[in-house]
């Protein structure tokens, strides 16, 4: 009997996987959502554990992460990496080659997040990821690089179709806001890819000089010219909500927040605060369709957006945080357990 085609892939990001792949995650998460403590779901990380590394804080991708591995029957166990002794290029240690095969000596999977003041440049979280992909014999899933956010991506669209009943000739727009965060760029290069990915009309709007990877917008503007649907540029914090379905509003920094080598946090804040027409108020959803706000979280309330929308009966930002556990309970169960054969996967129409 064949383990299940899905078993021991990393997911890094949704861009490396089909769209008929992430509909059947997509499937099993909306199953697990229903019969959340039912069996088979509940045995298929039995006496399994999960190992999460984070470089940097988070509150809802170590809880949904842990509380996923407990309801799949399984242990996430919390690491630090400062207490590990790993090689860095600043300190002898132990490499990454033998970090990772040692894991996967212990576990069956291995999450990681690095991003902002944890890198040095952009591209480094990514490819420290890559790096213990390339060594582990477990998967290793992204809970967070400096370019993406698979879960977070996923999470979004399953709120997104569950209230959008076609996204085809839909538009989202992905709106830069000011903020005192400074965030990397990988929830809203994630929700690029897979909204393109998905059909959606995008328009994204900016000040200028707030410029995203120019090679995930090459990616996303594939999958738009793939799908017939439509990919604009704007520059304008008013007339950018016209007409749109979904609005997603975030700070992001600025493609010159590494300079030296080093995170130049609090000078990309106060640049950022300077754009104080870039917010997601009331009076801007009214120039929608009757626009759903989305947003990752955690938001900077009074910055990206005003209370009356974040709390809003438009705001979808709770149910996506939500979805952040189903999403990623429904990967962790088809990449890493071994107890799962093609012949499970056809009976639930997984395949
Ligand atoms: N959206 C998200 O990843 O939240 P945390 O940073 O709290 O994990």
């Amino acid at each position: 009997m064949a383990k299940s085609r899905y078993y021991g892939r990393d997911f890094i990001t949704t861009a490396d996987w089909d769209k008929a792949d992430l509909d059947r995650i997509l499937r099993l998460a909306r199953e697990m959502r229903e019969k959340r403590y039912e069996e088979p779901f509940t045995s298929l990380l039995k006496y399994r554990s999960f190992f999460m590394f984070f470089f940097n804080p988070s509150v809802r991708t170590r809880q949904s992460f842990e509380a996923a591995a407990t309801e799949l029957g399984g242990h996430a166990q919390y690491l630090e990496p400062k207490s590990m002794r790993l090689k860095t290029k600043k300190s002898a240690g132990e490499t990454v080659e033998d970090a990772a095969k040692v894991m996967s000596r212990y576990a069956v999977g291995l999450g990681i997040r690095i991003l902002e003041g944890a890198i040095e440049r952009y591209g480094d979280g990514d490819a420290l990821l890559l790096e213990y992909a390339r060594w582990a014999d477990i998967p290793v899933l992204n809970m967070a690089d400096d370019k993406f956010h698979p879960f977070q991506g996923l999470a979004d669209i399953m709120a997104i179709e569950d209230h959008l009943e076609e996204l085809r000739g839909k538009t989202v727009l992905l709106t830069w806001a000011h903020g005192a965060l400074a965030r990397s760029w990988c929830s809203v290069q994630e929700h690029l890819l897979i909204a393109a990915k998905y059909g959606l009309n995008i328009r994204l709007a900016y000040p200028k000089g707030y410029d995203l990877d120019p090679q995930v917008i090459e990616t996303v503007k594939k999958y738009t010219a793939e799908n017939r649907a439509e990919f604009e540029i704007t520059h304008d914090p008013v007339k950018s909500y016209e007409g749109v379905h979904i609005v997603y509003s975030r700070n992001w920094m600025s493609p010159q927040a590494y300079e030296g080598g080093v995170f130049n946090k609090e000078k990309e804040i106060e640049k950022a605060l300077t754009y104080k027409d870039w917010i997601t108020t009331a009076e801007k959803m009214k120039r929608t369709d009757n626009a759903y706000f989305v947003h990752p979280m955690p938001v900077d309330r009074g910055h990206e957006v005003e209370d009356e929308v974040a709390s809003g009966p438009r705001s979808l930002i709770y149910e996506i945080a939500e979805n952040r556990l189903h999403v990623q309970k429904a990967a962790m169960a088809l990449l890493m357990s071994d107890l799962w054969r093609e012949e499970d996967l056809e009976k639930r129409g997984l395949l």
